[in-house]
């Protein structure tokens, strides 16, 4: 089985490499847990480091938010983008039309991007928006689930960011993520602590345990050899 390395430090090696490829990866947190500086790492050191292309795809309308983080960490991705590494694509939806009919052309809109940019890495950020689209929790989840299915078609290594109420035990925003992921990683913090878990990974065996993380201007620093007690986590 060939693994997709994350690049993010110290993340590697409590997955045994990397992640198998061709996973989709639920990256769940409450605000500010690191959603999206863990997911712009993901494709940056890909590009960077591995020479593989990804495609960040935002569902928010702050797409700045994205580019700001990276040049914070004095991240040069203009070369990247010139080389056709790095993109960033913001997904559209107008909540007074069809939103299900919308959402197949943005498929559609990905997959030529994907196609074109040869990417194997990818990222969703994140499935919150659908409560901004859709009213009903049954249509939403019906809907992010068609959604996260065809994402699956790609054939990338995908990294789906949900936002949750930050409980240790939420995985998801909807509960739908948890089920057609591959594989779940909770993002925590109790401050002034952050923290991960890798909830399952199918495909491989991981690190059982909750480990500390920090966050600086050099980016996200995982300490695979500290351990934070489950009792900890609020
Ligand atoms: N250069 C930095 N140095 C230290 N901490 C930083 C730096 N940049 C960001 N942070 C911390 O990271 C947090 C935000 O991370 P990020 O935007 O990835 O979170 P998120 O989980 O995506 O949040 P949201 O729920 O708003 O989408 C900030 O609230 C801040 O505490
Ligand atoms: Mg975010």
């Amino acid at each position: 089985m060939d693994r997709i390395k994350t690049g993010i430090t110290g993340l590697d090696e409590l997955i045994q490499g990397g992640i198998p490829e061709g996973s989709t990866v639920l990256l769940a947190g409450g605000a500010g847990t690191c959603k999206t500086i863990m997911g712009t790492t993901y494709l940056y050191r890909g590009a960077k480091e591995f020479n593989e292309a990804g495609l960040y795809v935002t569902l928010e309308t702050n797409v700045k938010n994205i580019t700001w983080n990276m040049e914070n960490f004095g991240w040069d991705i203009k070369p990247l983008q010139d080389k056709n590494l790095f993109k960033v694509y913001r997904l559209k939806i107008n909540p007074n039309e069809n939103v299900d009919m919308q959402i197949e052309a943005e498929l559609k809109a990905i997959a030529k991007i994907v196609k074109e940019m040869g990417a194997k890495r990818l990222v969703v950020d994140s499935t919150t928006a659908f409560t901004v689209w859709l009213k009903d929790q049954g249509q939403i989840r019906s809907t992010l689930y068609n959604f996260t299915d065809g994402l699956k078609e790609l054939g990338c290594t995908t990294i789906l960011i949900s936002e949750t109420k930050g409980g240790k035990t939420d995985f998801s925003a909807f509960g739908v993520e948890e089920f057609i992921a591959d594989a779940v990683i909770a993002l925590y913090f109790t401050p002034p602590h952050r923290s991960i878990f890798i909830r399952k990974m199918r495909g491989t065996d991981h690190s059982k345990t909750i480990h500390p993380f920090d966050i600086s201007g050099e980016g996200v620093t995982i300490h695979p050899k500290d351990e934070i007690m489950w009792e900890a986590i609020k």
